[in-house]
């Protein structure tokens, strides 16, 4: 499996784990703009022989790395793409200067926030209401030593 970059061709097999994936997914425009306008923001991909098996998205914000978005084909959850995407985003995040990363995850998303406290990620605090459909998220920290 390799890790590189997404690039505007990438953008119809990230749509499909996208739209497959989360309730309200990200639409084309926000990932164009977060390809080719957002000067924070990183967009990696996953792929295995040729096809796209995970993307991860993140914005660097002075020393703050946030994880915005990972996600990992459905057919191939749980053989470690998630977990090799994620290692490979935090040495990212360091090597860009960051301190810690930071994200939010749905309370009842066992998988997710089982994987980011198996990095070292904490829960922080809960915000209340996050999503649109009124599930509070978990805001999770990871301090990079
Ligand atoms: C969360 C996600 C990215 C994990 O990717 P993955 O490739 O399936 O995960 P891995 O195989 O690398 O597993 C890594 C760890 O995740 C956790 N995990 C994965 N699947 C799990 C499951 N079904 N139940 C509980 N924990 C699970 C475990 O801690 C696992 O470690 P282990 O194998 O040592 O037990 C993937 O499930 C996914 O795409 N989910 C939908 C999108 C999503 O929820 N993204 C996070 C939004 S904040």
């Amino acid at each position: 499996m390799i890790i590189r970059p997404a690039t505007l061709l990438d953008l119809d097999a990230i749509l499909q784990i996208e739209n497959d994936t989360f309730d309200s997914p990200w639409t084309r425009d926000h990932f164009v703009y977060e390809l080719q306008e957002n000067p924070f923001s990183f967009v990696f991909i996953a792929e295995e022989k040729g096809y796209l098996v995970g993307y991860v998205d993140w914005w660097k914000t002075f020393e703050v790395g946030q994880l915005n978005n990972l996600a990992v084909v459905k057919a191939l959850r749980g053989k470690g793409i998630g977990r090799t995407l994620l290692i490979d985003t935090l040495q990212r995040m360091i090597k860009a200067g960051c301190q810690r990363s930071v994200l939010e995850v749905r309370i009842s998303n066992k998988p997710a926030i089982s994987l980011y406290q198996s990095m070292g990620f904490e829960k922080s605090h809960l915000k209340k209401q996050y999503y649109e459909n009124d599930e509070d998220a978990w805001a999770m920290i990871k301090e990079f030593e």
